[in-house]
């Protein structure tokens, strides 16, 4: 009778043990979970209860062990079995030819020989050691001789599997990867340290390296840290391995592990060089950091040829990127005014050439933020180039500082019109409030209105556009469309062709797309996506107008705050005066009501996270939109699906919580296929 009970219990922990951890690779590998948070917090509670009655049946892989119980006292030196190798570096593109021609010399058929190019992920490596397929032993990398045990820790993290998937394993073997921080829990985390006034960790790798290295696993359970592997040694003649590096990373996904999905095939160096310049430029819309490109050869017999010197092996070497962040004087701060009357502190730099481009000026955000870093004209700064085109100065550098700096003093009037700035309750910008009349956002608006997100007159640019201005040849947008051949040839260096070829730029903008009008407006929170959710909705600037309150804030992805901001605009005068000047040069401010019957997608609205592999995200964004869909930016109660990519930040989780279903890259690519 005990004996069955017994069996049955340990049936029944196994069952659950099985479940979570089927739960947890496809909520933390696979990004499509079939269960909500609550369900999976459930079966959980019943693992835990069970194992704390029934101890005898608790395994190593166990989801319960992930969350370290125990509080360790230093971690012990652990000496490697295979040892951990360093990379050498090619600086530029010639020295990433000739370590490719130096490798290429030891084969004599030495056509074809396959490369595969791999993001350098910036973070801290370290050794998972598998027995029979559990994870028994994790470490640092140390001297990549003996490194530090830091197993339990390590168990914390969800992307490191405590048992592989599959039924074949090697008796021994050891994977190696990357351990690192989201930029985006970087963020988070830092936040929080600083609203406890603690240290900030300094980078994303910092903070990694600290929080797998606490002594304390319950804080590295608290810390989002993720992994990525990328390679194995196995210890096991008898394992049949795999031939290619390529088809490592695959045994290595099948097995459970996070694979970087940027990984790539390449049949000769100029492929690799490509990827490499590719990857230079896109890296900062990664949520984690990379620091450069890893070129290794794919057929692992030939690595086993070329073998290792005495610190990096031969088959592979790093294509170093040029940093993100440099040190720099700062030698103004420009208050602007730009065309939403939001002033903006913008730093003068002296110039510096910071991944690729010179930069010469970079955000400072907002007063609060010159206040946080108390950065000073004349101090020595960090630059750092992110997501955002423009740089942003990320700290100050205040042992440089000389003795007679004073305090940046924020202005209190606006730089252009002299109006008295002001604050809105709950913002953090300063704002202008002369709207109508202040002439750096007239100036800003009527760029904007040329540029392409909104009326895209294609050769007027900026300055021409500034210059017009200042000529008073306008005074506002529609202006542009009362301009004559004879008053630009008047202007400074304007020659004929120049002069017609502006006319008929500002024609063809009369019949831009009615979302494009209604961006080119300013309205206040209505920015390029909010103007296309409006077209789609109410076909025309008089639709719009008539439009109560209520009826606006019905529309899906238009709030309360935005609704009240359309109502403002449109009670005012001299927005009406304008839109009257636009029809009275024939604009077009309606939009015919397309045909539904191609609207697979109607009513359905799709949010887009993480990195795409396979797809562009404004490519993505347009096909929904083509079939019907609205595409926004943040997640709510209305979103019907979140496509997630890569290390999808907290739009995931938000999702998640709401219940809000989860398409991978893949299932997104087999839903659009089905309609076109
Ligand atoms: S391969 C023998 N691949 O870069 C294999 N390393 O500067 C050597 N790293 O210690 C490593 N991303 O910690 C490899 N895709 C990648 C990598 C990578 C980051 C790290 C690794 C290594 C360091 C060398």
């Amino acid at each position: 009778m005990q004996f069955n009970l017994f069996s049955s219990i340990e049936n029944k922990i196994k069952d659950l043990r099985d479940q979570i951890n089927h739960h947890n690779y496809l909520y933390y590998l696979k990004d499509v979970p079939e269960i909500s948070d609550a369900e999976y917090d459930l079966l959980f509670k019943e693992l835990k209860e069970l194992e704390s009655q029934y101890p005898q049946f608790i395994t190593q892989d166990s989801p319960t062990q992930r969350v370290g119980e125990t509080v360790s006292t230093g971690f012990t030196p652990y000496k490697h079995q295979f040892r951990m190798y360093s990379l050498d570096n090619s600086n530029n593109d010639d020295e990433l030819k000739q370590w490719h021609e130096r490798t290429l010399k030891n084969f004599s058929n030495n056509h074809n020989i396959e490369l595969v190019c791999e993001l350098k992920i910036d973070g801290l490596a370290i050794s998972l050691t598998y027995e029979n397929g559990f994870f028994t032993r994790g470490t640092t990398r140390g001297n990549g001789i003996v490194g530090e045990d830091i197993t339990t820790n390590l168990k914390t993290i969800k992307s490191i599997p405590l048992k592989l998937h599959g039924d074949k394993f090697p008796k021994l073997m050891e994977v190696r990867g990357e351990i690192f921080m989201p930029k985006s829990s970087f963020e988070k985390l830092n936040e929080v340290r600083r609203l406890n006034n603690e240290q900030e960790f300094a980078n994303p790798r910092n903070a990694a390296s600290g929080s797998v290295r606490q002594l304390d696993p319950k804080i590295t359970a608290e810390r989002e840290l993720s992994m990525f592997s990328y390679a194995v040694e196995f210890g096991d003649d008898n394992f049949e391995k795999p031939k290619t590096h390529f088809d490592l990373l695959k045994l290595l996904k099948d097995y459970g592990f996070k694979v970087n999905a940027t990984s790539k095939k390449c049949k000769n160096i100029e492929e690799a060089l490509s990827f490499c310049k590719e990857w230079e430029e896109k890296r900062f819309e990664l949520d984690y950091a990379t620091d450069g490109a890893v070129i290794k050869i794919n057929d692992i017999s030939k690595q086993n040829e070329l073998g290792f010197t005495s610190r990096a092996p031969r088959w592979a070497t790093a294509y170093k990127f040029p940093p993100e962040e440099l040190k720099t004087q700062l030698l103004d701060i420009e208050i602007n005014v730009g065309r939403t009357g939001a002033v903006t502190p913008v730093a003068v730099l002296k110039p510096v050439k910071l991944a690729g481009s010179v930069v010469a000026r970079a955000s400072l955000h907002n007063f609060d933020e010159i206040q946080r870093l108390d950065v000073r004209i004349g101090d020595v700064v960090t630059v750092k180039k992110a997501a955002e085109i423009i740089p942003k100065v990320i700290n100050v550098d205040k042992t440089q500082r000389s003795e007679d700096s004073i305090p940046f003093i924020y202005p209190d009037k606006c730089p252009a019109c002299q109006t008295p700035l002001e604050k809105r309750e709950g913002e953090v910008n300063h704002y202008c409030p002369n709207f109508t009349g202040c002439p750096s956002q007239i100036k800003g608006w009527l760029q904007y209105w040329v540029s392409k997100d909104a009326l895209d007159i294609d050769g007027i640019g900026e300055s021409l556009v500034a210059q017009f201005f200042d000529c008073e040849l306008i005074k506002d947008p529609s202006d542009l469309y009362g301009l004559t051949f004879e008053s630009l040839i008047s202007l400074d260096r304007m020659a004929e062709k120049s002069a017609n070829n502006i006319i008929n730029s500002i024609n063809e903008s009369k019949n831009r797309p009615l979302a494009r009008l209604i961006n080119g407006l300013g309205i206040r929170f209505v920015g390029k996506e909010t103007a296309g959710i409006l077209a789609q909705h109410f076909h025309s600037i008089d639709n719009l107008k008539n439009a109560q309150i209520e009826e606006l804030s019905a529309v899906d992805g238009i709030g309360d705050k935005i609704a009240s901001s359309i109502k403002e605009y449109f009670e005012n005068p001299k927005n009406i005066e304008f839109i009257k000047k636009l029809k009275s040069h024939n604009l077009k401010t309606e939009e015919a009501i397309e045909e539904q019957g191609e609207k697979p997608l109607a009513g359905m609205t799709f949010v887009f996270t993480g990195s795409l592999t396979s797809l562009d995200r404004t490519k993505a964004q347009e096909m929904v939109k083509k079939l019907g869909a609205k595409a926004t930016s943040s997640v709510s109660k209305k979103t019907t699906y979140l496509v997630a990519g890569d290390d999808p930040g907290s739009k995931y989780d938000k999702a998640v919580t709401l219940g809000v279903e989860v398409l991978s890259e893949e299932k997104f690519k087999n839903l659009i296929r089905s309609f076109i």
